[in-house]
C-alpha cells in the first residue's frame, strides 16, 4: 500500500473550449479556437467546439458527477471570450457548486481560447496582449477571487507559442519561426504581469502550468531540445534568466526583450507540471527539423518502442518520475502539482453499458505509482489532475480522441463514469493504493 501525504489534492482537469460549448451564447465572442475549428482542414471531420460536452448547460449534472468520485479539487479554465458579457455569470455559478459540493476550484485564465478580436491585432505576437492579459486577470479576480483556491495564469505556454505559431497544427494556425518565439516571451511576459496583478489584488495561490517533455537520446540532441521544450519556460520564469544557449539559438530567428525579465521572474506559489510522455530524439544529418521545435535541423523524432496510447504516445511513467525529481533539484523551492495527466484510449461501451478502460487505469496506476517515488525522493508535489474529467474536443483531432474518466455520448450528451471513474474514486478514498 502507498499512502499520499495528507491533504493531497486530488482533482480533475478540462478547459472551456474542450468542454462548455454554447459557442454564441449570452454574449460570448468568438475565440480563436472558433475561427481555426470553422475553417475547412483545420479539425479531424470539421469538428468544433459549438456544442462540445454542452458543460455550460450541464456543469450541475457534472459537479455532481465530482463530487461523487470524491474529488478535492477541479481545476477549469475561463473562457476570455465570456468576459465581459452576461455569460460570465456561468463562473459564478459553477464556483458555488462546487464549493457546495466541497470541491476546491482551481482556475486557470487561459487555456487557449485568446478572443479573435486580440488575435486580429496580432495576437500573441503583439506586446500589447501581455498587458490585456493582466487586465482581464484582474477583472476575473475581482468577480471570483473571494471563492477561488489557486489561480493559473496559462496552461501550456509552449503549445499556444510553438504549435499555434511554429507548426501551426493549432489557433491561430500560423506557420513561422520568429513568431512562435515572440509569442512564447510575450506569453511569459502576460504570466508575469498577471502574477504582479493578482498578488496586489490579494491572491493567496498562484501558479503556472508548463508541459514538460523528458528528452530521451543523444546528448546532443536532447540538450537543444530539452533547451526548446523546457528550459525556453522554467528559466525565465523561475530563474529570471533564458539559458544562454537558447537565447543564442532564439536570436538565430528574432530577438526579444530582456529588460521584461524581471516582470517575467515573478515567484510563484505552485508550478502545475503536464505530463504525458517523453519524446525520443537522435542525430541525423538528414532530418528537415520539426516547426514545433525550430532549428531542429540534423535532429529525428523517433517514434517511441513499447506500449502507445491512442495518441501514439509512449506509456513511459518513470519519465514523469524523474521529471518530479529534477524539477524539484533543479528548481528548488517551488511545490509542484501535477496539472495534467492522462490517456486516451479507444474505449468501447459494453453490452450492459460499462466502459471497461483497463489500459487507463493501468496508465494511471502506473503514473501515480510514479508520482509517489519521487515524493520519497523528496519531490515536493502537492497533487495530481486527471485529464480529463470528461471526454472532450481534443484541439486538431476533434472529437476522436477520449481521455475522459467519464465517457460522454455526443449524440445523447449522456455521461457514463468508465472503470477508471471507479479506480479513482477508490484511490482517493483511501488516499494511496
Ligand atoms: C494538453 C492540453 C489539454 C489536452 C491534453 C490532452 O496539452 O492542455 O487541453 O488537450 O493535452
Amino acid at each position: 500500500m502507498i499512502t499520499f501525504p495528507e491533504g493531497f489534492l486530488w482533482g480533475a482537469a478540462t478547459a472551456s473550449y474542450q468542454i462548455e460549448g454554447a459557442a454564441t451564447e449570452d454574449g460570448r465572442v468568438p475565440s480563436i479556437w472558433d475561427t481555426f475549428s470553422h475553417t475547412p482542414g483545420k479539425v479531424r471531420d470539421g469538428h468544433t467546439g459549438d456544442v462540445a460536452c454542452d458543460h455550460y448547460h450541464r456543469y450541475a449534472e457534472d459537479v455532481a458527477i465530482m463530487a461523487d468520485l470524491g474529488l478535492k479539487a477541479y481545476r477549469f479554465s475561463v473562457a476570455w471570450p465570456r468576459y465581459g458579457t452576461p455569460g460570465f455569470d456561468f463562473y459564478d455559478r459553477l464556483v458555488d457548486a462546487l464549493l457546495a459540493a466541497g470541491i476546491a476550484p482551481v482556475a486557470t485564465l487561459y487555456h487557449w481560447d485568446l478572443p479573435q478580436s486580440l488575435q486580429d491585432e496580432g495576437g500573441w505576437t503583439n506586446r500589447d496582449t501581455a498587458l490585456r492579459f493582466a487586465d482581464y486577470a484582474t477583472g476575473v479576480y475581482e468577480r471570483l477571487g473571494d471563492r477561488v483556491a489557486t489561480w493559473t495564469t496559462l496552461n501550456e505556454p509552449w503549445v499556444s507559442a510553438f504549435v499555434g505559431y511554429g507548426s501551426g497544427r493549432h489557433a491561430p494556425g500560423v506557420r513561422d519561426a520568429a513568431s512562435a518565439f515572440t509569442a512564447a516571451h510575450h506569453l511569459m511576459l502576460a504570466h508575469g504581469l498577471a502574477v504582479s496583478a493578482l498578488r496586489a489584488a490579494g491572491a493567496a495561490s498562484i501558479s503556472i502550468t508548463l508541459n514538460l517533455t523528458p528528452m530521451l537520446g543523444d546528448p546532443e540532441p536532447v540538450r537543444l531540445m530539452d533547451g526548446l521544450a523546457n528550459r525556453i519556460f522554467l528559466d525565465p520564469l523561475l530563474r529570471g534568466a533564458y539559458p544562454d544557449d537558447v537565447l543564442a539559438h532564439l536570436r538565430r530567428f528574432t530577438d526579444v526583450n530582456l529588460d521584461d525579465l524581471p516582470a517575467i521572474n515573478q515567484p510563484i506559489d505552485v508550478l502545475g507540471v503536464n505530463y504525458y510522455a517523453p519524446r525520443h530524439v537522435r542525430a541525423d544529418p538528414g532530418a528537415p527539423g520539426d516547426a514545433e521545435y525550430p532549428g531542429s535541423e540534423g535532429i529525428a523524432i523517433v517514434p517511441p518502442e513499447g506500449p502507445v496510447t491512442e495518441m501514439g504516445w509512449g506509456v513511459h511513467p518513470e519519465c514523469l518520475e524523474s521529471l518530479l525529481v529534477r524539477l524539484s533539484r533543479e528548481y528548488p523551492g517551488t511545490p509542484l502539482m501535477i496539472t495534467e495527466n492522462g490517456a486516451a484510449y479507444d474505449d468501447k461501451v459494453d453490452q450492459d453499458g460499462r466502459v471497461r478502460d483497463a489500459d487507463r487505469v493501468a496508465f494511471l496506476d502506473g503514473h501515480v505509482r510514479a508520482a509517489h517515488a519521487a515524493i520519497a525522493q523528496g519531490a515536493d508535489l502537492r497533487g495530481y489532475f486527471v485529464w480529463s474529467l470528461l471526454d472532450n474536443f481534443e484541439w486538431a483531432h476533434g472529437y476522436h480522441k477520449r481521455f475522459g474518466l467519464v465517457r460522454v455520448d455526443y449524440d445523447t450528451q449522456r455521461r457514463i463514469p468508465k472503470d477508471s471513474a471507479h479506480w479513482y474514486r477508490e484511490l482517493i478514498a483511501a488516499n494511496g493504493l
